[in-house]
């Protein structure tokens, strides 16, 4: 069995105490990874799908370089729309760091796809990026597979967020789904939780490590729930559980 660390959407600063709407985005990620070095669950790999840094800024890819290296893991990260993609590729160009890339275990692959366009929240998967899907799984002995994307590939059911989703989640679902090999796919960008089948394929979001979007609104809107990650288990027989974990503040 493989076990999959999923975090999302840290939006650091440059200055550890900025803040997003009211939450240390520095603090809270590491209250989300100490929860995660206390208890017994343990990862093989860490996926981290997007919006790592909200100021634009090389310290701030430095200071999620700091906290991840922590967890003596590699950790596979796609591009969000928040993030500079120069950066990025920069920041992350050595293990224990991947960026957009794929790796091979346990009779699963795991490959991240790049659905930044630049300059707009909402996202898309070029061509490119889906033929090098289908090549990847073409090429892989691997079973099943586990596609990485920071914007979700099917709407959520909130105005605004969906305004500004995945512009071709469609293709991005039936490329997926003529593979036949693809299990689940799992994404950020809507701080809140998600967890529905499309297509025979489960999509799966996971809320950010800071501030969460309320579910459901038609107009921009946060709430108050926690930080949080989500534990991944990859079966060698390609069934699959997830578990969320909020991560309450500390009394
Ligand atoms: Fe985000």
């Amino acid at each position: 069995m493989l076990r999959v660390l999923h975090l999302t959407d840290p939006h650091l600063f440059a200055d550890k105490d900025g803040s997003l709407r009211g939450a240390v985005t520095h603090a809270s990620l590491s209250s989300v990874l100490e929860h995660y070095r206390n208890n017994d669950w343990l990862a093989d790999v860490v996926v981290v799908t997007g919006d790592l840094v909200q100021d634009d800024s090389w310290e701030a890819y430095d200071h999620f370089r700091v906290l991840l290296a922590e967890l003596d893991l590699p950790v596979y990260c796609v591009p969000g729309n928040h993030d500079v993609l120069p950066l990025m590729r920069d920041a992350l160009s050595e293990p224990p760091f991947f960026y957009c890339d794929y790796t091979e275990r346990d009779n699963w692959l795991i490959i991240g796809l790049d659905s930044y366009v630049g300059d707009q929240a909402g996202g898309s998967v070029s061509s490119d990026e889906l033929a090098r899907l289908d090549q990847t799984i073409a090429e892989s002995d691997a079973a099943h597979v586990m596609v990485c994307l920071h914007h979700p590939p099917v709407d959520m059911g909130s105005t605004w967020l969906d305004s500004v989703g995945l512009d071709n989640g469609d293709d991005v679902l039936d490329r997926m789904a003529a593979s036949g090999k693809v299990r689940l796919a799992v994404s950020g960008h809507v701080h809140q939780a998600y967890d529905a089948e499309h297509d025979s394929i489960r999509i799966i979001t996971t809320p950010s490590t800071c501030r969460q979007f309320a579910v459901g609104s038609d107009e921009f809107a946060v709430d108050d729930n926690p930080p949080a990650y989500r534990r991944i288990e990859l079966h060698d027989d390609g069934n699959h559980e997830t578990g969320l974990i909020w991560v309450e503040p500390a009394e």
